[in-house]
């Protein structure tokens, strides 16, 4: 399963729900949601207001991405807000084992990403708690910066645990992906692929259709 999760970090909030129904239309499936707090991440964005307020008009799977210091204190209200998956950074939980427990028991997807600086290894323990890998391929709190090309190996090392273990884990990334390096990260291994500027920036249809033309090449 490939999946394009465009990130509304880079829409226009003025018209966010018309921008929303332009990439469901261009035939995506998925809709990444960035949270960040200041205090993770330098940049704050929005939450679950928000969330709230897009999950009446679509029927997207929100892939829901939480750059904030301890997300479990939040589960709960996400969960209302409308998320159908909750990704937490490794880096902002002290107890990620519970937290990422707490998120299946609350009925959603569990996701877990790691910045550019923690190693794969860092999530030995958990992969059997979680649906998603999030591999951050640049560093969080910013659309528009350019992939970091270190990350194919984490990518690649990632999946042949994955495949060794014999997991049904998927492996999203997310800084940087276009039409242009889409390909490249999926031959590296990965399945989901966020994209926002790449996305929202110019004609939404079309580059939504790009991405998904080169993602399904
Ligand atoms: C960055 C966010 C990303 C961001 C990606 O911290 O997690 O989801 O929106 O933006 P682009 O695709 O422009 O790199
Ligand atoms: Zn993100």
């Amino acid at each position: 399963m490939y999946q394009l999760s465009p990130s509304i970090l880079a829409a226009d909030f003025n018209c966010l729900g018309e921008q929303i129904r332009q990439v469901e239309e261009a035939g995506v499936e998925w809709l990444h949601i960035d949270v960040m707090d200041g205090a993770f991440v330098p940049s704050i964005s929005f939450g679950m207001p928000v969330i709230a307020s897009i999950r009446k008009n679509s029927s997207l799977f929100f892939d829901v991405h939480l750059m904030i210091e301890e997300p479990g204190r939040y589960i709960e209200e996400f969960k209302k807000s409308g998320a159908d998956m909750l990704t937490v950074h490794a880096e902002a939980c002290k107890h990620l084992d519970s937290t990422l427990r707490e998120i299946r028991k609350a009925g959603m997807k569990v996701g877990v990403a790691i910045n550019p600086g923690t190693p794969v290894s860092q999530l030995e323990c958990v992969l059997d708690l979680v649906d998603m890998v999030l591999i951050m391929t640049v560093n969080p709190g910013y659309g528009g910066q350019s992939y970091i090309a270190k990350m194919d190996d984490k990518i690649k090392e990632l999946r042949a645990i994955i495949n060794e273990k014999g997991l049904d884990i998927d492996i999203e990334v997310d800084g940087g992906i276009s039409a242009k390096n889409v390909a490249h990260v999926k031959e590296c291994g990965a399945n989901v692929f966020v994209a926002g500027s790449a996305v929202f920036n110019g004609d939404i249809a079309s580059s939504a259709k790009d991405i998904l033309e080169a993602m399904e090449a």
